[in-house]
């Protein structure tokens, strides 16, 4: 890590330093102003490298952050292409992404996967995330204190990636981003605005396994995905 103080004062005194031994008659010496001007130029600060989803993982790290830690196997980060122009964003992990250390691979998974072969993509193609990265013990809802904590990761996820779109399953995945307590049942069906992000909240997959009558709403806001997700092309 470069000390951007300490380099700016280096330079400085670089400067300091041709301009004197000039001024004193010395030679062997490029003091001209086009070699002070590219001087100044390296003493700018070189423009920020985003952060790319390994830094955040790795900054993650064997996180304690919250009591979700105490319970679980493994963190599950999430997975898939980090330049999606898709990003499907979960709960949290359930048994089977607690055993694997992967989202959205038990039962609820399953369907997600055709859901995403259904829209013409394949699960290479999006990225698969979750509100919180560990599992609630007994697969409860996560608590607010534990979303509030596990949030910035996600949200430095999704500004990696910079995806056109998020498709948020379910109410705890739809209220986080949209900061809202509205019912999943009134939130789906449109989009939302989300950091430039358009967002479009549905139903989980979870909870079309118990209540499948709901599919063909899911159905409905894919097809509309679908339209805006290939406009964007
Ligand atoms: N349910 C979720 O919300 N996320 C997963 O990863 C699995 C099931």
């Amino acid at each position: 890590m470069i000390d951007k103080l300490a380099f700016s004062e280096a330079l400085a005194e670089i400067k300091h330093t041709l301009r004197s031994l000039a001024v004193k008659g010395y030679r062997g010496f490029d003091c001209s102003a086009p070699s002070l001007a590219k001087l100044d130029r390296w003493g700018q600060a070189p423009a920020e490298a985003p952060e790319t989803l390994d830094d955040i993982r790795t900054d993650l790290g064997d996180c304690q952050r919250c009591r979700l830690a105490a319970g679980r196997t493994n963190i599950v980060f999430g997975t898939g292409n980090s330049r999606a122009k898709l990003v499907f964003v979960g709960e949290g992990p359930g048994f089977e992404e607690d055993q694997q250390g992967e989202p959205f691979v038990g039962p609820a998974g399953q369907l997600l996967t055709k859901i995403i072969e259904a829209i013409q993509l394949d699960r290479e193609q999006v990225y698969i995330c979750n509100i919180v990265k560990c599992r609630p013990p007994g697969n409860r809802n996560p608590l607010l204190d534990e979303i509030e904590t596990c949030s910035p990761f996600l949200e430095r996820q999704l500004a990696a990636i910079r995806p056109d779109f998020v498709c948020a399953l379910g109410t705890i995945a739809a209220q986080t981003l949209l900061k809202t307590t509205a019912p999943i049942s009134r939130l789906r069906g449109r989009f939302y605005d989300y950091m430039g992000i358009k967002v479009l909240p549905t139903y989980h997959p979870a909870y079309l396994l118990r209540n499948p009558e709901k599919k063909r709403d899911v159905w409905e806001d894919m097809k509309m995905l679908m339209k805006e997700f290939n406009n964007e092309k």
